[in-house]
């Protein structure tokens, strides 16, 4: 599967890409099931009403693998089964489109994805304020993929338009975890002030993103559970691209065809 020139050009310009209806069935039915071997006592998947959140003290786990608190649940254990990596990473229509955009043959070859990210339904307890974040941990492109339906505001990968490139330059690396403080809380209050795009979908959408794109977890006041796989691409030589300074063309480690369209049309 191939992204169009405009798909590129759209991804260059506002830092994200949905893509709708990408993700094997099978394998999405899949991880809702194997999502609640991971579940406390009593939050069922037969009874919605057991999903609201917050977690209880209890409930809560700070373990990485299961890692529960407030409304989000990080399931991570299953992230290095054979058939999640199949579902999202090396899923081959997003194989090839992110190689399109980092060059085939260049990508990392996964051996996990994140694990399944979910936000519980917020009920009756007040939504939160938006907020902006980047991920700091090395990456060049990420790919969310929702697993079930995510309604308006229900939960979804909430991205800031074009916030990828304010951001980009308040690292003193590319892609290091080295943010310079007083620049990146100047561009993070400044896109708050922005309106965020809810990436609302079904199952079996996905979202690409820029590695310094602005995002949250948005607020769920929906009665659906949000439920998401996460996998960070990364290039084989960002051991050593990692370490050098934000560029001045700062698609410079992306693909040529990337490169060689316009990132605002004439
Ligand atoms: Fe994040």
């Amino acid at each position: 599967m191939k992204l169009t020139t405009d798909e590129l050009r759209f991804f260059k310009r506002n830092g994200y890409l949905i893509k709708r209806n990408i993700l094997n069935p099978e394998l999405t039915e899949r991880a809702r099931a194997r999502l609640w071997d991971g579940a406390p006592k009593g939050r069922t998947r037969d009874d919605p009403s057991t999903w609201v959140g917050p977690w209880a003290k209890e409930e809560e786990n700070d373990e990485g693998s299961n890692h529960r608190r407030g409304f989000r649940w990080n399931f991570r254990e299953p992230g290095d089964e054979e058939w999640m990596v199949r579902l999202l990473a090396t899923e081959p229509k997003i194989w090839s489109m992110a190689e399109q955009m980092l060059g085939a043959g260049q990508l990392v070859q996964p051996e996990r994805i994140r694990g399944i990210y979910c936000t519980l339904p917020y009920g009756d307890h007040p939504s939160q304020e938006l907020n902006c974040h980047t991920d700091g941990h090395p990456f060049h492109l990420g790919v969310v993929g929702y697993i079930d339906d995510v309604p308006p505001e229900g939960g979804s990968f909430m991205v800031w338009p074009e916030s990828h490139r304010a951001f980009y330059p308040c690292y003193t690396s590319q892609y290091l975890r080295d943010q310079i403080d007083a620049e990146h809380d100047k561009v993070r209050l400044e896109f708050n002030t922005h309106t965020p795009v809810d990436t609302h979908g079904r199952a079996g959408d996905i979202v690409f993103w820029h590695h310094r794109l602005g995002h949250m977890a948005s607020p769920n006041t929906s009665g659906q559970l949000r439920q998401a796989v996460l996998y960070d691409y990364l290039k084989t030589d960002i051991e050593q691209a990692q370490q050098e300074p934000p560029q001045e063309d700062m698609w410079r480690d992306w693909s040529d065809e990337l490169r060689a369209i316009g990132d605002w049309q004439d």
